[in-house]
């Protein structure tokens, strides 16, 4: 018995993406989808997924519908098409007046009805579609009501009877918090008992905290991340909802989808390599200093950096650590990212003073991304919090070591270099502090200089695999959890 999926999700890559959740939201699906599961995903049809030249069609039983949401009337339509490269079907709710927004995300007072109607919708057109999902499979903040609303709105329906719901935390960090009013947009009626009184009280509502609490089971990334979420350090203010679910909340880590990231066929790159003949690396690391205008040696370390420019990702240390470090000029820096602007500030400030050893690029681009994976020797990412992260493990495919704080899913998928015995497949520190980013960053330009050592700590990460299909398989084994065996 394949599983019928309903997938909710705010991002899917190539087509609506900030960051790892559209990577793993179009990955875990085709995984599914190439078993032979019934995967359908819905997502809003963004501004820039129209003007993405996909062309879906209108699904003809699935126009001119209508939402309500408290004192709000919303007109929408669906329309279907498939995602570059895959046959898998996409929904695509397509209502102008909250989706036809130059942004993915709108900082708007709409912002948590954009995401309640992508959630309402999802359910209400798989009722007209007469689909019975096996798994109601929500992701973030975004759709973390679709338990709550699966339980009580739409409970009536039959076809619901055996559907069981899944809800996938990216990141604690961002919870969706609105104003209490927001509260009467759900239209939960006599059940709105269930929503947590005492923030309504406070005058807000939290969304992510309701699909904590009634999602049938919770999972998030990684297993140490399901681990510090339970602790108030990184809890962010929910540990003890996650506690309380004990057992049925899981970890599992995020794979690599290898079909975008492999070194050996990688069509971004100006020369492919793989373990067995790493010379396409060394092409692609002049190729991407002479790109972006650096001068360096064979010697120095050239270190990359893609990253949303956020706190969570450890950018205060590098505040704190890279400007003496590049003084000293025995490592080069190729950085791209968006985010708050004292942090694309500090790194176009750097890059002006050291114009030869270090290049910023404040932007989104996905192919830079692939020459800066290719070409770097190291791979920065000393996060403050990272509940998987995907460009260590992308790192690790192209012989990039990362250099990674331990927590969430860095802690998970790298291994610290040992000098005795040349184990390891990257740099791990532990405290959150400039002295041991410091320590790392020494580290990795000593090992750097003994080329027996780094040879051994590239062909280490190089083995990895996080494939999807090893992860993917987890996700099934909770599904089957759930609802018995496929
Ligand atoms: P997060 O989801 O917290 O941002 P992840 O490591 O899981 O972190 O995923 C980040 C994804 O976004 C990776 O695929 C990374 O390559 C991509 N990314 C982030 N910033 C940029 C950028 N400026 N340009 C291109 N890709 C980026
Ligand atoms: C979030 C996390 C990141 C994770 C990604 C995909 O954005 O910050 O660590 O890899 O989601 O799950």
């Amino acid at each position: 018995m394949p599983y019928r999926v309903l997938f909710i999700t705010a991002e899917y890559a190539p087509l609506a993406k900030t960051g790892g959740l559209a990577d793993v939201s179009t990955a875990l699906t085709r995984y599914l989808h190439r078993r032979g599961d019934d995967v359908r995903v819905f997502m809003p049809y963004y501004r820039q997924v129209a003007d993405a030249g996909l062309a879906p069609w209108p699904v003809e039983f699935l126009q001119d519908l209508e939402m309500t949401l408290g004192e709000h009337h919303y007109r929408y339509r669906v329309l279907t098409g498939t995602a570059p490269g895959s046959d898998l079907p996409l929904y695509f709710i397509d209502c102008p007046a909250l989706y036809d927004h130059p942004a993915i995300y709108a900082e708007t007072d709409d912002e948590a009805r954009r995401f309640l109607l992508l959630t309402r919708a999802a359910l209400e057109c798989t009722q007209r579609m007469g689909f019975a999902p096996h798994i109601l499979h929500c992701n973030d903040w975004h759709t973390a009501f679709g338990p709550l609303l699966l339980k009580t709105t739409y409970a009536w329906d039959q076809l619901f009877a055996a559907t069981r719901s899944v809800l996938t935390i990216h990141n604690v960090g961002y919870q969706g918090v609105f104003g209490a009013a927001h509260a009467t947009e759900l239209g939960l009626g006599d059940a709105s008992w269930l929503l947590h009184q005492e923030d309504l009280a406070a005058g807000r509502i939290n969304t992510l905290l309701h699909g904590i609490r009634y999602a049938d089971l919770v999972t998030t990334v990684s297993p140490t991340y399901a681990r510090e979420i339970c602790t108030p350090e990184y809890g962010a203010g929910l540990d003890g909802f996650l506690r309380a679910r004990g057992d049925r909340l899981v970890g599992i880590l995020n794979g690599v989808d290898y079909e975008e990231w492999d070194p050996a066929t990688d069509p971004y790159l100006p020369a492919r390599f793989d373990a067995a003949n790493l010379a396409g690396k060394a092409a692609v690391r002049r190729a991407l200093a002479a790109r972006v205008g650096l001068s360096v040696s064979d010697g120095a370390l050239l270190i990359g950096l893609v990253s949303r420019l956020v706190s969570q990702k450890g950018i205060d240390l590098m505040v704190a650590v890279l400007p003496e470090l590049v003084r000293r000029g025995d490592c080069a820096l190729v950085a791209i990212g968006t985010g708050e602007s004292r942090y694309e500030d500090f790194f176009a400030g750097l890059a002006l003073e050291f114009p030869a050893r270090v290049f910023f690029h404040r932007g989104y681009s996905e192919e830079l991304a692939h020459w800066v994976e290719a070409g770097a020797d190291a791979f920065l990412m000393p996060s403050q919090y990272e509940p998987c992260g995907l460009n260590q493990m992308y790192s690790l495919r192209y012989g990039t070591v990362p250099i990674v704080r331990r927590t969430g899913g860095l802690a998970d998928s790298v291994l610290h270099y040992s000098r005795d015995d040349g184990t390891g497949t990257g740099i791990v520190f532990d405290q959150y502090e400039a002295a041991s980013l410091r320590w790392a960053l020494d580290y990795a330009i000593r090992l750097h200089g003994e080329p027996a050592h780094w040879s051994r700590l590239v062909a280490n990460a190089m083995r990895q695999d996080y494939s999807w299909t090893r992860q993917g398989a987890l996700y099934v084994d909770q599904y089957a959890r759930l609802v018995g065996p496929a």
